[in-house]
């Protein structure tokens, strides 16, 4: 099959090795299934303005079932790297052509595969931005229930700031927390794939619209968008929901490889807060004794990758002259690669996630090492009157002259910072669990406060399940 889409003004043939390094069947290829729906939405375009016939109309829609069958059962898409097509937008053009004879050399007309491109990828971007909104909620209500068993179990552990032991937390208040940005990041899927329906460029020709009375509206219809784009040069030329969705991805990977990094940490014996399943530890080809977190080492390296890759994406957009340039390819199979890999990695991380078992004595036993009561001894100095400063002072020095003792703030240290500050008695939390018990702002680790926390997320959850399935 010819699958050149143009060369007639040309006498001579095109060079090889330039049309192999202007091709991007392999990065297209997975556009397949959303051009053939493209495609036959065009079919739609062209019967309504009588640009076709009928008959022509069910050949085409014949062929493109054909095609659609033949990208599912695998057999296309070899068929296409035989026929050395342009792309994959070209590759069905032909295969279409073969298939339907004269009705197929008439479905081109009045499209550029560059309305084709912008609105495929719209297709393209509309569905894994689904898939990606429902991942990233089903590990969010995941990380909400195992929050809700650590509250009921009541482990608590040190939280740190610059890894340095700060307050007693609840280990549930922790989950809860690494929940919230995967529940912002299925909100921000969700409104990618919801702006991804807004417009639709197919019909919007080159750049500058046709002379073929195309049926904008009936192909905008069976694309499920809202209605055409408004100007036929920027829909053309717009990659605004291709580069949120990267972002969006690449987003929620850091946000992934951020707990990761919590969670290596956590297995490293000098923790011992994590022991992981064997099926997502991995072992040492030398060290007998090993037992690697390999998927969240790896989780980390993909975001960071992806970063770059993000910054690749965006600048091949640099500069570009709003309308369609060949550079726009390099954009799209960019951000392709992002989205792909991303997804494979969130996939990744939720079946890691599976594998995490905290060791609850251990975290128990590590709550209080490094005076994390301090800040509740200070805030009980303050709450008897002593200024912001003095108190910090007091139980800094308090904190200073128990360590030098080899442990930690005690009753004798409330007697002794009481006379100080001339009050008979001085009551503050001892223990990490008093502690936890004694916050009370909104938002707090208090076992109160997290058992909210809870409701809420599993309220937002639901709420936003509508928008996204
Ligand atoms: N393979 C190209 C792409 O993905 C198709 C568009 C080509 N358009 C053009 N005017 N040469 O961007």
């Amino acid at each position: 099959m010819n699958t050149l889409q143009w060369g007639g003004r040309f006498t001579g043939t095109p060079d090889d090795r330039l049309l192999a390094f202007g091709s991007s069947l392999e990065e297209d290829l997975i556009l397949a299934p959303f051009d053939v729906t493209c495609s036959l939405a065009h079919v739609e375009a062209l019967l309504g303005g009588a640009i076709i016939t009928k008959a022509d109309a069910e050949a085409l829609r014949c062929a493109l079932q054909t095609v659609q069958s033949e990208i599912a059962n695998g057999s296309f898409a070899d068929a296409a790297r035989r026929s050395r097509a342009e792309d994959v937008h070209g590759a069905i053009d032909a295969r279409v052509r073969d298939l339907a004879g004269t009705a197929g050399e008439r479905l081109h007309a009045g499209r550029s595969r560059n309305d084709q491109v912008a609105t495929t990828l719209l297709l393209y971007v509309r569905d894994r931005s689904g898939v990606a909104a429902r991942h990233v909620h089903q590990l969010a209500a995941s990380l909400v229930s195992r929050a809700q068993e650590e509250l009921a179990a009541g482990t608590v552990l040190a939280g740190c700031t610059h890894r340095q032991p700060a307050q007693p937390v609840l280990l549930a208040f922790v989950l809860a927390a690494w929940s919230e940005p995967f529940v912002r990041a299925a909100k921000r899927f969700a409104q990618i794939a919801e702006a991804a329906r807004i417009s639709c460029p197919l019909g919007s020709g080159a750049l500058a619209g046709s002379t073929l009375p195309l049926d904008r509206l009936r192909a905008s219809a069976a694309l499920r968008f809202f209605g055409p784009s408004r100007n036929a040069l920027d829909a053309i030329s717009n990659r605004d929901a291709a580069l949120d969705l990267a972002h969006c991805c690449v987003r929620t990977l850091v946000d992934a490889s951020r707990i990761a990094e919590e969670l290596i940490a956590w297995c490293a014996p000098v923790y011992g807060f994590v022991k992981l399943d064997d099926a997502v530890s991995t072992g040492s080809s030398l060290m007998p004794q090993k037992r690697n977190p390999d998927p969240f080492e790896l989780v980390r390296a993909h975001a960071a990758k992806l970063v770059g890759s993000y910054a690749g994406a965006l600048a091949t957009m640099c500069g570009l002259a709003p309308s369609y340039q060949r550079d726009l390819q390099e954009t799209k199979a960019t951000v392709i690669g992002i989205v792909e890999e991303a997804l494979a990695a969130l996939d990744a991380f939720s079946n890691a996630w599976r594998g995490v078992n905290f060791v609850r004595e251990r975290m128990n036993a590590n709550a209080l090492e490094g005076c994390t009561i301090a800040t509740d001894v200070s805030d009980a100095l303050i709450a008897q009157g002593v200024t912001a400063r003095a108190a910090h002072a007091l139980v800094g020095a308090a904190v200073a002259s128990a360590e030098s003792e080899h442990r930690s703030l005690d009753r004798n240290d409330l007697v002794r910072l009481a006379a100080e500050v001339g009050v008979d008695a001085l009551t503050a939390p001892l223990d990490a669990r008093a502690s936890i018990e004694a916050k009370r702002t909104i938002g707090s680790t208090s076992p109160c406060d997290v058992r909210s926390q809870i409701t809420s997320l599993g309220l937002e959850l639901s709420s936003i399940l509508g928008g996204i399935s």
